[in-house]
């Protein structure tokens, strides 16, 4: 008998994503799915299947409703999380929970899912009776998916990384922020662009606009068009952004690490204007001195969405740019270098879609692994 699952928050941004990557893998025919709301209770069920476009939204804040479920899968955010998921556990469900909020992952009960990763563990994680399954930090999936040789092989001693994550990763709010200050600066650009006007003048005044009180921020709480915001996230006690926090902590979670053999992470996280994909620049310390070309192949062979760039300008400029990634389940990785540092010390640069490994993918392939 097919499983029944409830999806909840389908149609915000990594719903969407999630939504889409099931309709393209056929998953919806796999389970009897559920398609509940926050909001619009009884409006009809998106029409992605027959079956599905009979129904009516069912209420997500409905407990009895919740309960006759086998599987939950969520991306309704914290909030949702927060208030539903310990009622819905002290009422006795025993169901699977599969969610992208950042609220249960690191819990003893749950498993954070990246199963080119840590496939061994989300199947020893099943029978053992685990039935919580949280999508990792977009940051530290798309890392360990690009990485993933490396971890592997046990190969690294440390990392210290910058990253430059896109508006999607703040929502769509960032991401509206951003095209509203392209139009905001396209105003002023569209009449007064000619060759003849000194490119310092442009600059003077392009700039003065940027700091208009006026210009689009209200969820960026600054321009993300011709800057950057070196902060994500809260500030946790020791300094770093909780983003940056994550990087260690869900990384040595992911690879169940003990605490004397952890790896250290640590860096600086960095929202930029790139829409969809983070990108990610590494100085690694590794454990041994490997030649460049064995390294190429550890990393290159771990899975099948990682690809060496080669360190070369016209490849870079390419294949390894936020733009050529987006909308696809690439994890390309290169500036792959020896450092000058040292012969221990590994410089890497690579890039994911936040949307899709870095949020939908990981939670719609552990729902396959429920069948
Ligand atoms: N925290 C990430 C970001 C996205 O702000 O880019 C969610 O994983």
């Amino acid at each position: 008998m097919k499983k029944t699952v409830g999806f909840i928050g389908w149609r915000g941004m990594v719903g969407s994503v999630l939504l889409k990557r099931m309709l393209e893998e056929n998953d919806f025919d796999k389970f009897n799915f559920i398609f509940f709301s926050t909001s619009q209770v009884g409006v009809k069920n998106p029409s992605l299947n027959k079956e599905i476009s009979k129904g009516f939204l069912k209420d997500a804040y409905n407990l009895d409703e919740l309960r006759e479920l086998d599987i939950i899968i969520t991306c309704q955010g914290s909030f949702y999380t927060n208030k539903i998921y310990s009622l819905l556990r002290f009422s006795g469900w025993m169901g699977y929970w599969i969610d992208a909020a950042s609220d249960l992952r690191m819990k003893k009960s749950s498993l954070i899912v990246l199963d080119p990763i840590n496939y061994k563990n989300i199947k020893k994680s099943l029978e053992n009776g685990v039935k919580t399954f949280i999508g990792g930090n977009c940051t530290v999936s798309l890392m360990m998916l690009a990485l993933g040789g490396l971890f592997r092989n046990d190969l690294i001693e440390w990392i210290s990384f910058s990253t430059y994550q896109a508006a999607s990763g703040g929502g769509s709010g960032y991401i509206m922020d951003l095209l509203k200050q392209i139009s905001f600066l396209n105003k002023y650009l569209s009449k007064n662009l000619n060759l003849s006007t000194s490119i310092l003048k442009i600059e003077k005044k392009i700039t003065k606009i940027t700091k208009n009180k006026n210009f689009p921020q209200r969820s960026s709480l600054a321009p993300l068009i011709l800057n950057l915001i070196p902060w994500i996230d809260s500030k946790m006690q020791n300094g770093q952004s909780r983003e940056e926090w994550k990087m260690e902590k869900e990384t040595n979670k992911i690879l169940s690490r003990k605490k004397s053999q952890e790896i250290k992470i640590d860096g600086t996280c960095v929202r930029v204007g790139s829409l969809r994909c983070h990108s990610q620049s590494f100085l690694i310390k590794l454990k041994k001195n490997i030649d460049l070309k064995s390294i190429e192949e550890v990393i290159s062979h771990d899975n099948e969405w990682v690809s060496v760039v080669p360190n070369e300008k016209y490849e870079s400029l390419h294949r390894l740019t936020p733009l050529s990634v987006s909308g696809t389940l690439k994890i390309p990785i290169g500036r792959l270098r020896k450092s000058s540092i040292g012969d221990k010390y590994l410089s890497a640069f690579s890039i994911g879609d936040q949307l899709l490994w870095g949020a939908a993918e990981p939670l719609r392939r552990v729902l396959r692994f429920l069948l």
